[in-house]
């Protein structure tokens, strides 16, 4: 298997905090090294003498659960720890029921915690289940891929998928505590690595111009494993991410900013499946160039800015077009728009779109010409 990078180098940064300021729900990331063996500590700082369930995936099981149950057990706090079957179908129903038994066979109480330990689909489903258990227990988010660490641990959505779309039952509980281990990182696929680093450069362009251009120079540091620049990217990311949610906990205006190629993104991911032919956060590297593309068309983005996006996109390893994944037939704008239409920002029927003035200038467009959009998908579908 590819890794991301060579092994731990033992080097350790100095830890960042980044706070999500919430008034009395208000909570910290922490972003650094060595963080996992002081989970324990950390943990029974927030809520001295409560207990911890841990909620986990079988990959990652082998990988990171003895470290931080032996911290919890040093802690005096831990429950035990449940294993789930990795990848994007255990979002679903069929699993929420017995993680809420299981949950409750282990006795958490409204005081005691439940602690997500995995990539965004453990998060999700852990988050949704504390938010429901006993009408709410804390929840600590320790995201294990790219894409938690910058994106899906912060900000408190939760939730599952079913047969009509992604995310589409769920609730808002914020985290009580994020930690971020970037050691966590080594042992993550090459691949998966990437698609995180697709929401990285989704803050760059919705918001950040500088910090763009920060990656466009930096990326290969951030890809290889540079300690430095992956703090620096994922303290940047969480930044961005927190002043958004600070301001539109809900989501009733310029968190939808967040959902940058998401609304392309979640029907070509819904198209493909959920197989691991086409990984979110791949999904949402074609959509963000697809939203580009689109603003372009309507006369609202620079075409260098354009450009510049699909240069850096492709020169990291992601796709960038409709056509760039396997798949036996390809999806037409008959087959997208049923999709879109599922999408979450849906108003009476009619899609909104997170379009760009150019890079790190993005905004919600909830009027987008539909004849324009099926000419425009009838193109980029058939691969022009
Ligand atoms: P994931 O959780 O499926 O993790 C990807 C793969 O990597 C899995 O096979 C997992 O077992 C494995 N893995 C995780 N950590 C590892 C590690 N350290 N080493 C080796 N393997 C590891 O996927 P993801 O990309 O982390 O998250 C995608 C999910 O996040 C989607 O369901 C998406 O909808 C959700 N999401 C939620 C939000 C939110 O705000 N709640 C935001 C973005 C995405
Ligand atoms: N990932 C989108 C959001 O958190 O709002």
């Amino acid at each position: 298997m590819a890794l991301s990078t060579a092994q731990p180098t033992g080097e350790d940064l100095a830890t960042r905090v980044v706070r999500v300021g919430l008034g009395a729900r208000q909570y910290d990331i922490l972003i650094g090294t060595g963080l996992l063996p002081q989970a324990g500590d950390l943990i029974s700082a927030l809520a001295p003498g409560t207990r911890a369930a841990v909620v986990t995936d079988a990959t990652v099981a082998p990988l990171h659960l003895a470290t931080l149950e032996a911290s919890l057990t040093e802690a005096g706090m831990l429950a035990g720890s449940i294993t789930l079957p990795a990848g994007e179908a255990s979002k679903s129903f069929a699993e929420l029921e017995p993680l809420c038994a299981r949950l409750l066979d282990l006795g958490i109480e409204r005081s005691d915690s439940v602690v997500a330990l995995g990539g965004g689909v453990i998060g999700d489903l852990a988050g949704f289940a504390a938010s429901v258990l006993r009408r709410g227990v804390r929840l600590v988010q320790i995201p294990t891929t790219l894409l938690a660490q910058v994106d899906s641990s912060v900000g408190g959505k939760t939730g599952i998928n079913t047969a009509h779309g992604k995310n589409l039952i769920g609730a808002f509980h914020q985290p009580a505590l994020v930690i971020a281990d970037l050691d966590s990182l080594h042992t993550l696929p090459e691949r998966e690595f990437k698609a995180g680093y697709a929401e990285v450069v989704k803050y760059g362009l919705l918001g950040d111009r500088g910090f763009f251009d920060w990656l466009e120079a930096n990326w290969q540091g951030v890809v290889s494993g540079d300690l430095a620049a992956r703090a620096h990217a994922v303290e940047i990311s969480c930044r961005a991410k927190a002043d958004i949610v600070e301001e539109d906990e809900r989501e009733t205006g310029r968190r939808a900013l967040l959902n940058l190629g998401h609304t392309f993104g979640h029907a070509l991911e819904a198209f493909a499946g959920y197989t691991g032919r086409l990984l979110h956060g791949e999904a949402v590297a074609i959509g963000m160039m697809l939203a580009f593309q689109f603003s372009e068309e309507l006369d609202l983005c620079p075409g260098e800015d354009c450009a510049r996006v699909a240069a850096h996109l492709k020169a990291v390893g992601l796709p960038t077009r409709v056509r760039d994944f396997s798949t036996n037939d390809w999806p037409t704008p008959e087959t997208l728009l049923p999709l879109i239409a599922q999408d979450k920002k849906v108003k009476a029927g009619k899609p909104a779109f997170i379009l760009v003035r150019g890079i790190g200038d993005a905004f919600v467009e909830p009027d987008v010409p539909m004849d324009k959009l099926e000419a425009f998908l009838d193109r980029k579908c058939s691969g022009r």
